[in-house]
């Protein structure tokens, strides 16, 4: 029996991180997505509304469970047993941040191997700060997150509905 950690600020958790989830399949048995509680970025969603929106997006997938954790990724990883940490790669330009952030930990703790999965083609141009700042600014992102997700985006950020607006 295989754990893998998949570990992330989900602020909020978008269609390209549930990609890399079903992905996750591919490399262990059991996920466990770990929710950074304090990432270094101010987050949109409190640490509660992150966990509701992830586990709402990944309810009835039975080889997912959804936790917490704060402090340094490698403790978590060893405190759920999991020697794979997963982290999905769009396009180049998260290669430097991912190459650092892996050999870091893995001179932290040796027995955490990373594994990268390649996001498919759709999702290779989306990320949670995108997903933000078009909901901000009056634009779409349908089909972008789960329809929840787009909910809580349009709540938080105190938009009217598309069916209210008149452009
Ligand atoms: O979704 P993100 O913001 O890209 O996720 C980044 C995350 C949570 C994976 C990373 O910031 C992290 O692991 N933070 C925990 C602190 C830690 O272990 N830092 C050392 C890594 S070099």
């Amino acid at each position: 029996m295989r754990t893998a950690v998949y570990p992330g600020s989900f602020d909020p958790i978008t269609l390209g991180h549930l990609d890399i989830i079903h992905r996750s399949r591919a490399v262990a048995d059991r996920l466990i997505i770990g929710i950074l509680a304090n990432p270094r970025k101010d987050p949109t969603f409190s640490l509660e509304e992150r966990v509701q929106q992830v586990r709402k997006s990944v309810a009835g997938m039975k080889h997912v469970r959804v936790q917490t954790f704060d402090g340094l990724l490698v403790n978590f990883a060893k405190h759920v047993s999991a020697d794979v940490i997963v982290r999905g790669l769009r396009a180049m330009s998260d290669f430097e941040f991912e190459f650092q952030m892996s050999l870091m930990n893995r001179r932290l703790r040796p027995e955490s191997e990373t594994v990268f999965l390649i996001s498919a083609e759709p999702w290779t141009y989306l990320s949670s700060s995108a997903i933000k700042e078009i909901v901000r600014f009056g634009g779409s992102v349908r089909g972008l997150v789960p329809p929840h997700v787009e909910e809580d985006l349009r709540r938080k950020l105190r938009l009217v509905p598309d069916s209210l607006r008149s452009i």
